[in-house]
């Protein structure tokens, strides 16, 4: 059995449809069980559980062999934080997995750092670390921004910053094929695994590319700089659309041959083409 929590999510729907697919047992965690109505067809159960509550991931774990977790606390409802999700969340679900002798593949971001100007990265660290030093079969998936979550962010085209910083982005399905292969494949526990897509593009050229594929001809709008600082002290957003606008993000994938980087490499105009679908 493989409890995935975070299997309703954007990666995690894609895992979950993935292992199911080949034929794996799947349990999905998640707060509310309504939120996994799409994945009625393909989970063997879905569990109700908050990462943050230990006594409850305990609870949610018996007859996991792997344990993915595809959370995070940067967004989204019940107010969550990088803090109490990514990092406490996830060294509840290392305890528990270790205590059942499962193994884990955790879901973490290209960057990951003790110093980053990012909580979300700062704590993404502390998961990584509390999983390596726990004695649980790892594997540490990292990645790149997903693209097709910035296509919906930039529904309209307003970029956050001057945007002429370089990003790598990456299509989530490729992400999600190289967490299939983290969980199916033991040969790669204890590798930490990078994950970039082709490109790096400025948040200027991602926004024109989203106006061309959308047949769109709008003014690309600018939230400046000095508004975003203005709100920072208040807006783990506005902060993070700070660093994204300043700090290096970009991403090389490492040269051929390693067998971890045959891969699908989806062009983003075509992941960005998918998702407008
Ligand atoms: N998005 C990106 O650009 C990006 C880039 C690199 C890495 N990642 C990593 O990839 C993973 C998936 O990201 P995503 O963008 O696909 O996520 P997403 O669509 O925003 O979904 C977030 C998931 O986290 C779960 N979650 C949040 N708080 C939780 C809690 N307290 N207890 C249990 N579950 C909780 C949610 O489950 P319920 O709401 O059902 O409880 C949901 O399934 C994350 O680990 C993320 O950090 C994302």
């Amino acid at each position: 059995m493989i409890a995935v929590a975070g299997g309703t999510g954007r990666l995690g729907t894609l895992v979950v449809k993935r292992l199911a697919a080949r034929g794996l047992e799947v349990r999905v965690l998640t707060r509310d069980p309504d939120r996994a109505c799409h994945l009625s067809g393909c989970v063997a159960e879905v569990v109700s559980c908050d990462v943050r509550d230990r006594a409850n991931v305990e609870s949610a774990l018996p007859g996991a062999t792997i344990v993915v977790s595809a959370v995070h606390g940067f967004a989204g409802p019940g107010r969550v934080s990088p803090e109490s999700v990514d990092r406490d969340g996830n060294a509840n679900l290392v305890e528990a997995a270790g205590a059942i002798g499962a193994d884990m593949v955790l879901l973490s971001v290209v960057g990951a750092s003790e110093s980053s100007p990012m909580e979300l990265y700062r704590a993404k660290y502390a998961a990584e670390q509390h999983l390596r030093a726990s004695g649980v079969g790892w594997t540490i998936v990292r990645a790149t921004a997903f693209v097709e979550l910035w296509a919906e962010i930039m529904k309209k085209p307003v970029v956050f910053g001057r945007g002429e910083n370089p990003i790598n982005f990456v299509s989530v399905g490729d992400v999600a094929a190289v967490v299939e292969r983290a969980v199916t494949d033991a040969g790669l526990r204890g590798r930490v695994i990078e994950v970039g897509g082709p490109q790096n593009l400025t948040f200027n050229e991602l926004a024109v590319l989203l106006q061309r594929i959308r047949g769109r001809s709008a003014r690309v709008r600018h939230v400046p700089p000095g508004l975003l600082r203005a709100v920072a002290p208040f807006a783990r957003q506005a902060r993070a659309a700070i660093a994204m606008d300043t700090l290096d993000m970009s991403f090389d994938a490492p040269a051929a041959d390693d067998a971890l980087t045959q891969r699908p490499m989806t062009a983003i105009e075509v992941a960005l083409s998918q998702a407008s679908t």
